[in-house]
């Protein structure tokens, strides 16, 4: 099977799709992208003021928005956000512009690697345990529904899922 254009890397908060997708754009000579950061540039403010002051709803509109503007670029590897799946217009956008990958991580694995939840709204409350539990396995089965590979992530390094990110890529499955 040919490889659709573009690479879409999703998963939890923290499961590590940032930093793997930038090494796998680089194995790979391709683009990298990060949907936060597109849609930061395009609101020109912070995912955390969005939230605060537009409210979950507007960013979701502005995700959506990010995600269909990959469609024009050259083929990328895209970093999603961890809620780009609620949407089942984004989950069928992601299907069709390319392959996706789903980084596996625990919600207690995932706390760990972000420390400081400042930057994640949905988490920065109080209970930010029981939140991440809890919209961890409300999510799950959406990851798993778009997913043409699952990698779990636990203990391993960035370098180490990216390389198994790349042979799945090249092994044409
Ligand atoms: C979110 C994940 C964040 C960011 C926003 C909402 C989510 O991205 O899009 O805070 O709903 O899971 P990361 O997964 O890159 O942290």
């Amino acid at each position: 099977m040919n490889r659709a254009p573009h690479l879409f890397l999703v998963g939890f908060m923290g499961a590590g799709k940032s930093t793997v997708a930038r090494l796998v754009a680089h194995r790979l000579g391709r683009p990298y992208v990060d949907l936060d950061a597109l849609i930061e540039q395009r609101a020109a403010s912070p995912v955390a003021a969005i939230f605060e002051e537009r409210g979950e709803e507007a960013f979701r509109d502005l995700e959506s928005e990010a995600l269909d503007s990959v469609e024009s670029m050259a083929p990328a590897v895209v970093a999603c956000g961890g809620g780009v799946v609620l949407r089942a217009d984004n989950r069928s956008t992601l299907k069709r512009l390319g392959s996706v990958v789903y980084l596996e991580v625990t919600a207690g694995e995932a706390l760990a690697r972000i420390g400081d939840t400042q930057s994640r709204p949905l988490l920065s409350g109080p209970g930010g345990t029981l939140a991440a539990t809890s919209l961890l396995s409300a999510r799950e089965a959406l990851y798993r529904s778009v997913a043409d590979m699952t990698i779990e992530t636990g203990g391993r390094t960035p370098e180490d899922v990216a390389r198994e990110v790349v042979a799945f890529m090249e092994s044409g499955r």
